[in-house]
């Protein structure tokens, strides 16, 4: 039997009283996580019908049952690839790396509510909707970088605002980020007005999430809801960030393998990429493409011979600083499906957009949403608000920052 994919709960342990036992696993025998759920505050009402029986794991593998409340965990929910569902047997599951527990989907998203601020800061997702759109009407081009903002928090460490903190080897020192990443100082500003709403009540990492839809529902792009409750994290590391973001030269089994670590599936994937319909490349990111490409060809001969030569003429050789448009068919940043099309016909700028017609089970998402009546815009408000929940941190974990760049 083929992979297939299955919502699992793993409980990380962020109190160990034995540093011995890193993982905590919950599996069905219902009643006592609900428990202590609701003692932690985590909403998941979904789960109340469900019961979980908590074994604990120790390094070695070796299994003890072991009475939950000796521990403080915090549930993640996430997307893990089963080489077959006939084979979860505990023995194979507790040698894992983390302990997982089949849970519903529903339950997937129980730990994060589009209400979460309605009582605490009614006014708080308007006021980032309403500064997303002001900094758009000023500047079109931050709407693409807001969008990319989310998927690199998300990427590093979960959506936690970690790609927001200053500091030497921050995020914003990564391959992927530095020189190229921007929209920072709308987040900042929007921090601001918030705080000065409802201090210390929204998260940066909601801010982040809430951004990146305001911005593109900003360019009548489409719209999708966006669960909030995340918390902040205390952490950012230029070296996960190398190591999580995927370089613009991945081949398919790259990119299909860095997003399955995130939970991620092909189909994800391919309708994620699709943002790739607005915003810029930089020449720097073009040059090997168009230059450099290997020894027996200078241009990547995957790229239209006509579209490269056009490409040629906007970065020249050794320029690395022009940005040019990611969807070179218009003139104005506009959000569509065009980005499908582009891909089939070698029109793609980045090898790793191309790189998603060289698989076939990608190619079938690609001409899926390429065709009249693309189903692009709901599978793409569908895969932001599951890429919007990896590893995020809830209840008491993490922090309200004050300030976005800068732990408390
Ligand atoms: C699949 C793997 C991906 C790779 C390898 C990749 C790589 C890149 C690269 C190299 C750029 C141009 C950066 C530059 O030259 O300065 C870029 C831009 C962009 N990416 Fe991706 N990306 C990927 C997935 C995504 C996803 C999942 C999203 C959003 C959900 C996204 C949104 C964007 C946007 C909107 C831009 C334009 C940014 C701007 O104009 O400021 N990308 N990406």
């Amino acid at each position: 039997m083929g992979p297939t994919e299955r919502k699992v709960l793993t409980c990380e342990q962020i109190s160990p009283e034995d540093p011995q036992e890193k993982n905590l696993v919950m599996e069905e025998d219902r009643g006592i996580l609900r428990d202590r759920l609701v003692r932690d505050q985590i909403w998941i009402a979904t789960a109340t019908a469900i019961r979980l029986r908590l074994i604990l794991l120790h390094k070695t593998a070796l299994q003890t049952d072991r009475p939950f409340s000796l521990i403080t965990c915090r549930p993640v929910l996430k997307t893990k690839v089963e080489r077959s569902t006939d084979s979860f047997t505990m023995g194979s599951k507790l040698v894992a790396s983390f302990l997982v527990f089949s849970v519903l989907a529903t339950v997937a998203y129980a730990q994060l509510s589009e209400t979460f601020y309605e009582s605490s800061c009614p006014g708080g997702p308007a006021k980032v909707a309403e500064v997303v759109t002001s900094s758009i009407v000023r500047d079109r081009t931050l709407a693409a970088s807001l969008l990319r903002l989310h998927f690199h928090d998300c990427f590093v460490r979960g959506c936690d605002a970690s790609v927001l903190l200053d500091g030497p080897n921050g995020e914003k020192e990564a391959f992927g980020n530095k020189n190229s990443l921007r929209g920072f100082e709308v987040i900042d500003d929007i921090k601001r007005q918030v705080e000065a709403l409802c201090p210390g009540v929204v998260s940066c990492a909601d801010i982040v999430a809430l951004a990146a839809r305001d911005a593109v529902v900003a360019i009548r792009g489409t719209n999708w809801s966006v669960p909030l409750g995340r918390r902040d994290g205390v952490v950012g590391s230029a070296a996960e960030a190398n190591n999580d973001l995927p370089p613009p030269f991945a081949d398919f089994s790259m990119l299909s393998a860095m997003f399955s670590r995130k939970g991620l599936n092909t189909r994800d994937l391919v309708v994620l990429s699709g943002s790739h319909t607005i915003g810029f490349v930089s020449c720097a990111t073009m040059q090997t493409r168009l230059y450099n490409f290997s020894s027996t060809s200078a241009t990547d001969p995957t790229l239209d011979p006509n579209f490269a030569n056009t490409l040629k003429r906007q970065c020249r050789v050794g320029d690395t600083t022009t940005k040019i448009k990611m969807d070179q068919t218009k003139f104005v940043d506009t959000w569509d499906f065009n980005f499908y099309s582009n891909v089939l016909r070698g029109k793609a700028l980045l090898q790793s957009d191309d790189a998603l017609k060289r698989n076939s089970n990608s190619l079938k998402i690609v001409q899926q949403m390429n065709r009249a009546g693309s189903p692009f815009n709901a599978e793409f408000g569908r895969a932001m608000i599951k890429m919007g929940q990896v590893d995020v941190l809830t209840g008491s974990s993490g922090e309200i920052r004050r300030r976005c760049n800068a732990i408390n």
